[in-house]
């Protein structure tokens, strides 16, 4: 399939059949989300994976009760951090000098221009980590249909149950937003015979 039609065949998927998602597929949908772009490369963010069905079971019972939670093969948890602190920004500094073999001016470089983030008072740091969380979903998403899987992006759900249910420490990090990855039951899903519904390029675009 080509880029636009694997976008109009994924859909969020409203029931799913329970099957399993091969590793390797998976390897490459978590891959994608690792690659996805950040702001200053800081990836303010973690994910984690579900597969455990009394775990995904809970997660219906006291944060979301909608039924792909329990016929998904896999659900990642996108946790977004409230702070940017030196345990994030020193973590991509290290991450950097190896991967860059940088030296410690351009390192020092890099920390200054981090600096003028980290020590904004007026910038609202969770809003940040849960933009670039955003991102990442979407590469998920779209790495998830090239691969012929289903996935269902979730807003809908008490942030703070799940919170709990993770057990977060909430001044560190909270939940964003939850893809539920797996394989549409062609039966169950009614929603598969409804067309997308998207603004026109007329009404998206302005070309100036
Ligand atoms: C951030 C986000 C949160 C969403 N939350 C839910 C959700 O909680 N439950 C659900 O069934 N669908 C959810 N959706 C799916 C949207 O309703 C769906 O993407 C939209 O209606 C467009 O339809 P399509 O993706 O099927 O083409 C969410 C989508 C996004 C991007």
């Amino acid at each position: 399939m080509n880029l636009i039609d694997v976008l109009n065949w994924r859909y969020a998927a409203k029931r799913m059949t329970g099957d399993i998602i091969p590793k390797s597929d998976l390897h490459q949908i978590l891959e994608a989300i690792r690659l996805a772009p950040s702001s200053y490369g800081l990836q303010p963010f973690s994910v984690t994976m579900v597969e455990s069905r009394d775990k995904l079971n809970e997660i219906y019972e006291k944060a979301s009760p909608q039924p792909v939670l329990k016929q998904c093969s896999h659900l990642l948890i996108f946790k977004a951090r409230t702070r940017i602190d030196s345990e994030l920004v020193e973590g991509y500094l290290e991450d950097m000098a190896k991967a860059r073999n940088a030296t410690e001016e351009q390192v020092e470089g890099t920390r200054k221009r981090i600096g003028s983030i980290q020590n904004n008072p007026s910038f609202n740091r969770l809003s940040w980590s849960m933009r670039q969380a955003y991102i990442a979903l979407g590469y998920g998403t779209f790495a998830a249909a090239q691969l012929g899987i289903d996935s269902t992006p979730m807003e809908g759900f008490d942030v703070d149950a799940l919170n709990n249910l993770l057990g977060l420490d909430v001044e560190k990090e909270r939940a964003a937003v939850m893809l539920a990855l797996g394989y549409r039951s062609e039966d169950e899903d009614h929603s598969i015979k409804y067309a997308k519904v998207r603004r026109s390029p007329e009404k998206m675009f302005e070309i100036i």
